[in-house]
């Protein structure tokens, strides 16, 4: 998929796999408030724009409304990342396409192994989609060095 159109209630949005600019990516990744504790700057963000396997990049007219990426070996595992619909957009469904378009991604490139990591407040919206949690006795870990 190069790109492709969906309607939704805010009107057409357009779903591409370029790569968005470290200006407009900023800007939507500002919204989510991550940055409080990230503290990336534009060049870190531009530098790891760069080092994703995939992404979906959607658009309002010339505006970048919502994201999702993976990082991957290609072959066995992925990891989805930085979803982010911009709160003048979410609840409509857009979320979702994109999820949808990283997991066909994975699915084409026959990737056994896809995760990601769910936000306390997120778990309903990836559970509908089909994910599912971990097992208590075998949950993800995480190195903390900050
Ligand atoms: C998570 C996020 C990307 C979801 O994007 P979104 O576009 O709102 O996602 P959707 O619209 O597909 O789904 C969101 C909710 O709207 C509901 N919805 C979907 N289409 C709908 C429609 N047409 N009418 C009403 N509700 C709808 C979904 O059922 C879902 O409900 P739930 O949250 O109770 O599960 C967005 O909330 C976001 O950017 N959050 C901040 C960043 C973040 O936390 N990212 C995830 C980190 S794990």
């Amino acid at each position: 998929m190069d790109s492709n159109s969906i309607l939704f209630r805010s009107g057409k949005i357009d779903f591409c796999t370029d790569w968005p600019s470290a200006d407009e990516y900023y800007n939507l990744f500002l919204t989510t408030r991550w940055n409080d504790e990230y503290c990336l700057s534009k060049e870190e963000i531009e530098k790891s724009i760069r080092n994703r396997w995939f992404s979906i990049s959607a658009y309002s007219g010339e505006e970048l409304i919502g994201t999702g990426s993976i990082l991957s070996d290609g072959i066995q595992h992925a990891l989805i990342v930085n979803m982010i619909v911009h709160p003048d957009f979410r609840n409509q469904g857009i979320g979702t396409a994109i999820l949808r378009l990283l997991v066909n991604k994975c699915k084409e490139c026959n990737i056994r192994d896809i995760q990601l990591f769910a936000a306390q407040d997120k778990h309903n919206f990836y559970r509908k989609f089909g994910f599912v949690a971990r097992a208590d006795n075998a949950p993800g870990m995480q190195y903390r060095y900050r």
